[in-house]
């Protein structure tokens, strides 16, 4: 039985991490969990497993220093989870990944603390899950060519022409995965699909630029990787958090799951096409910044989660988001990102200048 500390337990991931330990009672047992400001409903949850439950800005760090477990499931929402990580990985606990912003902001110290402690870093996004999936039984790296990552396009992939004069209620309306706000927004202006290629630039060592990503509107292929001999592989599934959430749990073993599976003769096509770069600046904006290198990525982090409280609250436009985050990159110069002292200090100076950037 895995022993699990569940991170961001009243979350999106978070509930569908407690439905995949909830259908697997003998494989998982959740020892404790942590939230933000919902004790009630993680008391409610903490009843039901028999886990301690821990809540506030430091009870994720908390509830890993004050318990022993095999893998910690790290579901909060931006860099709340690096302290957390940290802590499990110092404590030789696999983490279950899903925290993008961790690996976005400090890849650098989490894989290296991670590989001195003989820990395992698992993906729970769904992109990382089907490449780590379609990675399995590999012998090196360097049989890879290419990672490509697939994007839903979000809401506004077909229009409208112009984004400036977008709503709030109309980013958080995403067409395919029912998500926390700030991934949501992310994922409207792409932002989210260039943080996931410095997340697979960490979790796969691949660098950015034998990463790609390519527009999949139906989010029935999660992503594939393309091997030097011409082949390429891919991983499908219905668009389910639960398929890679429970993978990240029983890996390396698979679990029966009650879900149905892809019904290919239903699905009446798949289709892929370029990202437009123009509308959507964001993943030139990533690739530039992580040429730049550095703690230029937390920086770029830091900046869009400001960014995204500011148009979600009316006080910014969303067109706003990637130029206020821009901007905020191009005025830090660039430091040392090695390790999580650097990356809080980048983080902290750069919220400062994104909360007073006027357009
Ligand atoms: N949702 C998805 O399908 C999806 C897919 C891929 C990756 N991700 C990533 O997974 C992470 C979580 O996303 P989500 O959609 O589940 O977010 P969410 O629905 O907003 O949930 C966030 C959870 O984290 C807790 N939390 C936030 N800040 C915390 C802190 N400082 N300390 C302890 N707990 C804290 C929240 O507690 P309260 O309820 O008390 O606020 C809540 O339980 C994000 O980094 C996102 O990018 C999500």
């Amino acid at each position: 039985m895995k022993r699990i500390i569940l991170l961001g337990a009243t979350g999106s991931i978070g509930r569908s991490a407690c439905d995949v330990v909830r259908a697997h009672p003998r494989e998982f047992k959740v020892v404790a969990l942590a939230v933000r400001h919902s004790l009630a409903a993680a008391e409610s949850l903490g009843r039901e497993f028999g886990a301690r439950v821990y809540s506030g800005e430091d009870g994720a760090l908390r509830a890993v220093e004050e318990n022993e477990a095999d893998v910690a499931l790290v579901a909060t929402v931006g860099l709340s989870g690096l302290r957390p990580t940290m802590a499990a990985i110092r404590k030789g606990m696999d983490v279950a990944l899903a925290t993008k912003e961790v690996l976005v902001a400090a890849g650098a110290p989490v894989m290296q603390a991670a590989k001195s402690a003989g820990v395992s870093v698992l993906p729970v996004d769904s992109e990382h899950s089907a490449i780590f999936q379609c990675l399995q039984g590999l012998d090196a790296m360097e049989d890879v060519s290419r990672l490509i990552l697939t994007a839903s396009g979000g809401p506004f992939l077909d229009g409208p022409e112009r984004l400036d004069g977008i709503t709030p209620e109309q980013a958080l309306a995403h067409p395919s995965w029912k998500m926390g706000p700030k991934v949501t927004v992310d994922s409207a202006t792409m932002m989210n699909k260039g943080f996931e290629m410095l997340e697979a630039r960490w979790l796969f060592d691949v660098p950015v630029e034998r990463i790609d990503v390519v527009v999949h509107p139906e989010s029935v292929v999660h992503s594939l990787v393309e091997f030097r001999d011409g082949a390429t592989l891919a991983q499908l599934s219905p668009p389910d958090m639960r398929v890679p959430i429970q993978y990240a749990l029983s890996w390396p073993r698979r679990l029966p799951a009650e879900r149905k599976p892809l019904d290919l003769p239903s699905l009446a096509a798949l289709t892929f096409r370029a990202p437009d770069e123009t509308r959507f600046p964001a993943l030139r904006l990533v690739r530039d910044t992580a040429r730049s290198g550095g703690a230029h990525a937390a920086v770029l982090s830091a900046a869009d989660e400001v960014a995204v409280n500011r148009f979600l609250a009316g006080d910014i436009r969303f067109t706003d988001i990637v130029r206020l985050a821009a901007d905020v990159v191009d005025g830090t110069p660039a430091a040392d990102g090695g390790s999580v002292e650097a990356v809080l200090e980048a983080d902290r100076a750069a919220r400062e200048v994104a909360r007073a950037w006027r357009r």
